[in-house]
């Protein structure tokens, strides 16, 4: 694989939504009911004749179905396009019929993971689907994956305007570098959700894609992760924006984006850091954020260190580099660790090593 062609962006962003959406539907198969939304389906299936999003979804329903069997999983594809419309039921129905006939029981799956394909503009059917989500207040999860086109910040804002939605959506910033010039000022609008300063045009797409995060975090209130698709030549192609209320949530795709991810820095697809080189920059970063975090106090417990540096978009830290970090200053002597009291006064003994969240008080030598 060279790491810039198109089955290769493809490949990983498919990935990403497979590991996700399996921690997803897993997690919350204790609600009574969930939703899944594809809004930019395409036909199943890849040109290399691979799962397309869709079917990937469908895949991992069925996988965390079979383990809970709680919630009824309901999943909605929308595609525009007629051709494509008519592949993807085809595809859709033969895959559904395969899982069905090999679950467990098969009739219960049928009753509880249902799926609907509507021929139409994602944008039309939109509205229907938040209030339908409002109305059963049930977990969603919206798939946005255009090409070419961009999603108004109203409609993104909308979708996340319930407390327990979540969104991965493909940023094309490409497009936008590519076309500004043609760009009126509403359209400009229409993305960012406010009056754009004609200079956002000029420039580099890294800074369009951190002024649209920003916008977004500010306008929904969620937390706001991107993974960077690069090409060859190390230009941006598109940006999985991913936004969430969930701490949790944040801190799953953070372990999703960084396991699929080439750099240490950024979640990216770049391939001109690895990951093996950057190790002692890394530890020295973490000693840093953990003294700016934590410097001022005596002593603060590892539940504390989970929140602030794992279940936040501030920092790209995930929980495993949390621990790594730590063992490599408890061996330095920089830090010191000791149990706490449990909430009914015991003290659990700790495994060498182990950085267990809750149980473990920290201070700095
Ligand atoms: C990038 S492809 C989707 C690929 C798919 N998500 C996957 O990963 O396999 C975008 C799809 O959205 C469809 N599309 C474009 N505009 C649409 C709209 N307004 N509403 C619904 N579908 C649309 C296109 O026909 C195309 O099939």
């Amino acid at each position: 694989m060279n790491g810039s062609s198109m089955s290769h962006y493809t490949e990983t962003k498919e990935k990403i939504l497979a590991d996700y959406s399996r921690i997803w539907f897993t997690a919350l198969s204790t609600f009574p009911c969930v939703l899944y939304v594809d809004g930019f389906a395409g036909s199943g299936v890849d040109k290399s004749g691979k799962d397309g999003s869709p079917l990937v979804a469908l895949e991992k329903a069925a996988w965390s179905w079979e383990r809970h069997q709680n919630s009824d999983f309901s999943l909605y594809f929308i595609e525009k396009t007629k051709k494509r419309f008519v592949d993807l039921e085809r595809n859709i129905e033969a895959r559904y019929e395969f899982l069905r006939k090999n679950a467990s029981n098969p009739l219960t799956f049928k009753n509880k993971v249902r799926y609907s394909i509507f021929h139409a503009d994602f944008h039309s059917v939109l509205p229907a689907i938040v209030s339908r989500v409002s109305s059963k207040n049930c977990p969603a999860f919206f798939f946005v994956d255009p090409f070419n086109c961009q999603i108004p910040m109203k409609s993104v804002v909308k979708m996340l305007s319930n407390k327990r939605t979540e969104i991965l959506l493909n940023f094309m910033v490409s497009g936008i570098v590519r076309n500004r010039k043609e760009y009126s000022r509403e359209k400009l609008f229409d993305i960012f959700g406010e009056d754009v300063d004609q200079h956002i045009t000029m420039k580099r797409a890294m800074e369009i894609v951190e002024y649209y995060s920003r916008r977004l975090k500010n306008e929904s209130k969620c937390y706001v992760l991107k993974y960077g698709m690069l090409n060859k030549k190390a230009s941006s192609v598109y940006y999985l924006v991913f936004a969430t209320k969930s701490p949790v949530g944040i801190k799953k795709m953070k372990e999703v984006l960084h396991r699929n991810s080439t750099s240490h820095y950024a979640f990216t697809n770049d391939f001109r850091n690895p990951k093996n080189n950057l190790y002692l920059f890394k530890q020295e970063e973490f000693e840093s954020v953990l003294r700016k975090e934590f410097g001022g106090r005596r002593c603060f417990s590892t539940k504390e260190i989970e929140k602030r540096l794992v279940e936040t978009d501030e920092y790209l830290l995930c929980s495993k580099q949390v621990i790594e970090g730590l063992r490599n200053m408890e061996k330095k002597g920089l830090i010191e660790v000791s149990e706490k009291f449990d909430d009914n006064g015991f003290i659990k003994s700790r495994r060498k090593n182990s950085f267990p969240v809750g149980s473990l008080e920290i201070s700095f030598k």
